[in-house]
């Protein structure tokens, strides 16, 4: 199959301290480069579209040197719609299967990118998910527990998400056109479009960069104070 990758990389890392945390240094790399890297080396890859804020072409350039990808189109101003730009700036080159990346995710495998494309091409959309350590608490305004769940259906999940291209780019349009913005990730989105999906394997590795506490170097520093 003819495989593209969306890279999402537009946020602004509010969380992060309101630094786009995609171009910080992480063993090296930027982050940004390190996330797209494994795609550009994978060899089922064809295709990859990073999605920047407007603003940010150099930085990107910079960051990316050596690296080829597509030219990155402009994202929006909630996730969902710069995966949406993405897809839109791939529906020319007809892909079969699109993956989805955060670019704050600079640890995925090449073995986590085989087994995304091969989940999608059995059950058309798949996302790496992870069983949960903790228990988790549904909870009113008042902080009260409501609910807790049987842990052993939870799974949280992560990218790289897979999906058949048109019907993704389908179920974005449709979400678009009916005012639904609120989509945190594809897979939801893809289960309001009324899509089947597959949870397959994550990696406990893989992590999202969201606030400056997930830096394994942070993490390595506050350990070493500790001892
Ligand atoms: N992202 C994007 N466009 C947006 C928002 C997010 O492309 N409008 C991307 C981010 O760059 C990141 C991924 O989506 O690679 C996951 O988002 P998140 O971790 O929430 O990053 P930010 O939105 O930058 O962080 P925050 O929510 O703390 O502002
Ligand atoms: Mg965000």
């Amino acid at each position: 199959p003819k495989v593209a990758a969306v890279i999402v990389a537009a946020g602004s890392g509010s969380r992060f301290g309101g630094s786009p945390k995609q171009y910080r240094y992480l063993d090296g790399l930027p982050i940004v480069r390190a996330a797209i890297a494994t795609f550009a080396s994978h060899e089922n890859i064809d295709h990859i579209q990073p999605v920047i804020r407007s603003g940010d072409s150099e930085i990107f350039a910079r960051s990316l040197s050596g690296i080829e990808t597509l030219p990155a189109v402009p994202g929006g101003a909630t996730r969902q719609a710069s995966v949406r730009a993405g897809l839109e700036a791939l529906a020319a080159l007809k892909p079969d299967i699109v993956l989805v990346h955060d670019a704050a995710r600079p640890f995925a495998t090449a073995e986590l990118i085989t087994n995304a494309i091969a989940a999608a091409q059995t059950f058309g959309a798949a996302v790496p998910g992870l069983q949960v350590v903790d228990t988790v608490k549904v909870v009113g305004e008042d902080d009260l527990v409501i609910d807790t769940p049987d842990r052993s259906r939870l799974r949280t999940v992560q990218t790289p998400q897979a999906f058949r291209f048109a019907p993704l780019l389908d179920a974005h349009r449709r979400a678009a056109d009916e005012g639904r913005d609120g989509f945190t990730d594809d897979s939801a989105l893809a289960e309001w479009a009324g899509l089947r999906v597959n949870i397959f394997e994550g990696e406990r590795s893989n992590v999202k960069i969201t606030t400056p506490d997930d830096l394994p170097d942070s993490r390595a520093s506050k350990a070493a104070l500790t001892d």
